[in-house]
């Protein structure tokens, strides 16, 4: 996301050491407690409750409202002094949160207007690898931004840790003034909010009036950086001018809404609050980087955070949201609600190069943020304390490697989560360690991270890790060395998918296809709030620095969705809706890499990244901007589709639409959803199933599509019509396409990719087919 042009003049390297934990979180409560309220009756918990609207009630105002949610509660406080009510929700949920006793709870049941009660859940931000800067270079910066007026005037709010106000990404320098009537409260006094940042709240049990700063965690800042980081001229390391900074919308503002805390992680309350805050406040875009940690949810139904982005989407706000950091094993998605946009991660072509030579010649190259003029570079006896196979030694925890002599070593330990490795490295060196290879495990495939070590170390990848084990094993007195390499670009296959990414299917949504995109996510470059060492004196607030995880994929589509609305603002076009620009998004994505070869999945050795991994593919913003067709999904529709996932069950219904007259009078099933890409189950006894799709013209008036297929191995497709054409903007053509299986059924659980492409002279449609056989 962070674009340098021109003044590189000198090699800077530059290396500070993390002695925190990115967040540390308290394990969640079940997703789906529905039936009971909790074991402990004389516990207090919170819980989101909710209730319906008598009939022809009309609340006047706020008041009014918070006075009936009230009236739910035994009484106004707990014993404690503490209020019981903590947020009456307006827009987000129907409903208020509270602390109850599951007792309290279930006498509440019996009131009239009562309809559930969930006890809150805890998420996590969704980057689990932190690292440092170590040179600032180009990324991404083919997007296009120069026809998309930059953002301006689209407000992205910012779900997350808070920000750093003073960090020049958020300078209002060039900034248009404020939207008119825009109204959101700025916890910030000194400096305060500015152009940039247009507002700054706090939640946390309760609205808070304390300041959302963002203070050494990052992850906030990190991603307002992407998403909307302003221009920052001579970014500046050491005193050294590299050139020009920005995010993916550099004048989008930005509206900062603190729901995750370092203690407590993001609890479900306080997520809502900011989404029924930033409703209010009119946002354009929802930024959430927010997700749940195992148990994965298995039911969008009971997740309340999906109810609140539901009634967001029906205001015409774009969620954006992260697919996970739970790869490579399949059905590890966080979030899969149609409505949400999905984001998985890529790699980029860049890498920090740390090369590992082992005594016969052979070569390794590996990743790191060490730096380099203390290298290894003569051979150095290699140990590798787990070859007998005990997990605390092979993974180099602390104090298993007491009884072995790794002085003056290179030691070989297998990778951990995060911030583990650094104080592998830590255990390594107090124990006399000279060096360390990390070696990824089988499912971390080719995914290494520059992570700032506190001595030489080399990541590795599985495949090379075996490779050194087998020189281990064979050689009487093995050695290796460690030599810096610095910045690589130009690394191949890229982008490619990474192995955290969560991956699809989602079994409970009908079928549609989940992640819907990818971005870039591994080692990203963005805005810092803290400074960096060991010379810290020359950067101050100018600082950036790598992270990576699916927070910082989501964080770059949201920056793109930024540049779509400001362009069809900015060209005076219709304002699309939100499947509109999801499906901008999804039918350009490029399931190709950069060498045209299909998007390579790093969790494997050679695999190719499918359907239910990556999804449509890799965002482009350039044609994004300019799909030629969409798919538009009506309200009424996923209407429908709620009561199709539900079975019919209008009560469930209504906890979505906040209509308690709500009826399930149309039912669809998942695939008839008017989604851009088609997932379409056959089950051993259908053996052929037809799909309708509707396509409304935002290309030029006059333009003729043909159809391309792709078919799956087993399955025949045909269509309608093969070719449309089209005569005038907004006009609608419906096609429909019929899915038959050609031979015997492969078998329940198998699943098979295939493609449809409408075809202009200028255009390029392309809806991602998945069967579920
Ligand atoms: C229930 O919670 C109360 C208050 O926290 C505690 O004193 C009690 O031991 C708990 N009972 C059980 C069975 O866990
Ligand atoms: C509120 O109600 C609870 C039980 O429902 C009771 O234990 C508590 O004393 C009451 N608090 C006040 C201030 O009345
Ligand atoms: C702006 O918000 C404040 C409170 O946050 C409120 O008192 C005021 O009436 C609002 N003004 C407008 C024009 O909505
Ligand atoms: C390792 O354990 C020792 C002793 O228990 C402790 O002093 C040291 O801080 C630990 N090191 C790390 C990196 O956790
Ligand atoms: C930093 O990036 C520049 C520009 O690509 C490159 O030439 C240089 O080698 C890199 N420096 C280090 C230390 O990696
Ligand atoms: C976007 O797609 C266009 C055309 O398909 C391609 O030329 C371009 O390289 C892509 N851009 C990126 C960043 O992938
Ligand atoms: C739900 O009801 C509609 C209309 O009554 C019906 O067409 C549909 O088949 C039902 N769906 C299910 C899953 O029962
Ligand atoms: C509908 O869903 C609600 C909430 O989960 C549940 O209480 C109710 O039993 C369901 N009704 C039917 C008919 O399944
Ligand atoms: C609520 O649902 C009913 C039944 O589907 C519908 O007629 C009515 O228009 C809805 N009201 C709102 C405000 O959406
Ligand atoms: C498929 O059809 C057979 C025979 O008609 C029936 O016994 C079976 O339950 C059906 N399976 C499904 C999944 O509908």
């Amino acid at each position: 996301m962070v674009e340098f042009k021109g003044g590189f003049n000198s090699f800077l390297l530059l290396v500070f050491f993390l002695s925190f934990n990115i967040v540390l979180f308290v394990h969640g409560q079940p997703l789906s407690v529905v039936s009971d309220y909790g074991g402990n009756t004389s516990q207090i918990q919170t819980y989101i409750v909710h209730v319906s609207k008598p009939k022809g009630s009309n609340f006047l105002g706020a008041e009014d409202l918070e006075n009936w949610h009230k009236s739910f509660l035994p009484n106004s406080t707990l014993d404690t002094g503490e209020p019981r009510l903590l947020y009456s929700y307006k827009e987000a949920i129907g409903g208020f949160a509270a602390r109850l006793t599951p007792e309290e709870v279930r006498a509440m049941k019996k009131m009239e207007g009562f309809l559930r009660a969930n006890p809150s859940q805890r998420f996590e931000l969704q980057s689990t690898y932190t690292h440092n800067f170590l040179n600032l270079s180009t990324l991404f910066g083919a997007w296009s931004t120069s026809n998309s007026f930059f953002g301006e005037g689209i407000i992205i709010g910012v779900l997350d840790m808070g920000i750093h106000l003073p960090h020049p990404s958020f300078d209002d320098e060039g900034m248009p003034p404020r939207p008119k009537g825009w109204n959101a409260s700025c916890n910030f006094q000194r400096p305060s909010c500015n152009n940039k940042v247009i507002g700054a709240q706090t939640f946390k049990y309760g609205p808070s009036t304390i300041p959302p700063i963002d203070k050494d965690q990052g992850h906030g800042t990190h991603v307002a950086g992407i998403a909307a980081g302003n221009f920052v001229d001579n970014a500046e390391v050491l005193d050294q001018a590299l050139g020009r900074a920005a995010g993916m919308a550099p004048k989008a503002f930005i509206s900062v809404y603190k729901v995750c805390w370092i203690d407590i992680g993001c609890d479900s309350i306080d997520v809502i609050a900011g989404i029924d805050q930033a409703i209010q406040d009119g946002v354009h875009i929802l930024q959430m980087s927010i997700g749940p940690k195992p148990p994965l949810p298995d039911s969008f139904g009971m997740d309340d955070v999906a109810i609140g982005t539901y009634a967001a989407m029906q205001k015409g706000i774009f969620p954006c949201v992260t697919a996970g950091n739970y790869g490579p094993s399949q059905e590890t998605l966080g979030r899969a609600a149609p409505w949400d946009m999905v984001v998985g991660a890529t790699t980029t072509d860049r890498r920090i190069r740390a090369t590992v030579t082992l005594g016969n010649g052979q070569e390794f190259h590996g990743e790191t943020a060490y730096l380099s003029n203390t290298v290894i570079d003569k051979f150095l006896p290699l140990v590798f304390p787990g070859s007998g196979g005990q997990s605390d030694q092979m993974t180099c925890q602390n104090n298993s490697l007491n009884e072995i002599n790794i002085r003056g070593k290179i030691v070989m330990c297998y990778v951990g989560r995060g911030t583990e490795n650094i104080k592998k490295g830590d255990a390594v060196k107090n124990a006399g360690g000279a060096g360390m290879i990390i070696m990824n495990f089988l499912p971390n495939g080719f995914t290494t991270y520059s992570t700032p070590h506190n001595l030489p170390v080399s990541h590795v990848s599985h495949i090379d890790a075996l490779q050194i084990e087998d020189y281990f094993a064979t050689n009487s007195e093995p050695t290796a060395k460690i030599t810096f390499g610095g910045t690589i670009f130009g690394v191949r296959p890229s982008p490619a998918l990474a192995a955290f990414s969560s991956r699809g299917p989602a079994k409970y949504n009908g079928n549609i296809v989940k992640p819907d995109v990818t971005a870039p996510g591994v080692n990203i470059l963005s805005a810092w709030p803290v400074e960096v060492g060991p010379f810290p004196s020359g950067l101050k607030t100018k600082t950036f620095n790598f992270m990576s995880g699916t927070s910082m994929a989501a964080s770059h589509v949201s920056g793109i969705v930024a540049l779509i609305m400001s362009k069809l603002k900015n060209d005076n076009k219709r304002k699309w809706s939100t499947s509109e620009i999801q499906s901008a998004l999804i039918t350009t994505a490029n399931t190709f890499d950069l060498d045209g070869k299909p998007m390579f999945d790093e969790a494997t050795y050679r695999n190719s990244a499918n359907i239910l991994q990556r999804g449509a593919g890799q965002v482009n913003a350039t044609n994004a901007m300019d799909p030629g067709l969409v798919y538009n999904i009506e309200s009424d529709d996923y209407v429908a589709y709620l009561c199709g996932i539900f079975s019919n069950n209008s009560t469930v219904v209504q906890y979505f639409t906040q209509n308690y007259t709500q009826d399930c009078t149309r039912s669809i099933s998942g695939d008839q959803l008017n989604y851009p890409s088609i997932g379409v189950p056959i089950g051993s006894n259908s053996s052929r199933i037809t799909v309708s799709r509707t396509l409304t013209n935002v290309g030029d008036a006059r333009e003729i599509y043909n159809a391309k297929i792709i078919e799956p191995p087993s399955v025949k497709m045909d269509l309608s019509e093969y070719s449309l054409s089209f005569t005038r903007l907004e006009q609608q053509i419906t096609y429909s396409m019929t899915f038959t299986m050609t031979g015997a059924h492969p078998g329940s659980g198998v699943y098979e990719q295939g493609e449809l492409s409408w075809v202009s002279d200028k255009h390029t449609v392309t809806s991602p087919i998945y069967i579920a056989f």
